[in-house]
């Protein structure tokens, strides 16, 4: 959160992000997508893929919400510090259980594992930075997994023919 003039302001790109999310949910749940010809999400596709999947997708969507919490709350504070935690460990469940899933090249990695690596390395630099008080260093290393993890790998994800894909529009 944003201090400025004794008023405090939520980043723009965590506004845009949450009303974004908002409306989806809203939209979802009175029923939009059935009214101009779309169906209700493929959770059914989601159910019949193995665990690791089961879990990298479950712990992404919520290290996504908890991230724009995080982004939007106060800093520093006993919460920031426990959620802090918590999304450590929904981001590390991310990018373990993603070395586990290899279904865009054939048997093998694909450059998006790279991103798993970059994840792994960041992440505990974020902490002890947050640890040693480095405030910029923590902020850029948290915002970048965020923005290059989440945001960029997570839309990835909502591309034609991979399974988020599937389940919102197959
Ligand atoms: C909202 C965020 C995310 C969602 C919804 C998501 C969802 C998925 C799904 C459904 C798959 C397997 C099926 C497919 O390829 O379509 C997958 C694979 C993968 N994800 Fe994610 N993911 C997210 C974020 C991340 C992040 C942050 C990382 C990196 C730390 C990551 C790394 C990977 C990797 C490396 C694979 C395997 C790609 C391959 O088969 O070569 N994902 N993800």
């Amino acid at each position: 959160m944003i201090v400025e003039g004794g008023k405090r302001r939520i980043p723009r790109l965590v506004l845009s992000l949450g009303l974004m999310a908002l409306f989806v949910v809203a939209a979802v749940l009175i029923g939009l997508p059935q009214s101009i010809g779309l169906h209700r999400p493929r959770l059914d596709l989601l159910a019949a893929q193995p665990l690791k999947i089961q879990i990298h997708v479950g712990a992404a969507l919520l290290a996504f919400c908890l991230g724009l919490v995080l982004f939007a709350a106060p800093k520093g504070t006993l919460p920031h510090r426990t959620l802090g935690w918590i999304w450590v460990i929904f981001m590390t469940t991310v990018a373990v259980s993603s070395l586990f899933i290899t279904s865009l090249n054939g048997n093998a990695y694909s450059w998006i594992h790279m991103l798993s690596g970059y994840v792994l390395i960041t992440l505990p630099a974020g902490v002890i930075a947050a640890r040693r008080h480095r405030v910029l260093m923590h902020q850029r290393a948290m915002t970048g997994m965020f923005l290059g993890g989440m945001v960029i790998a997570g839309a990835f994800t909502f591309f034609p023919g991979r399974l988020m894909w599937r389940v919102i529009m197959g």
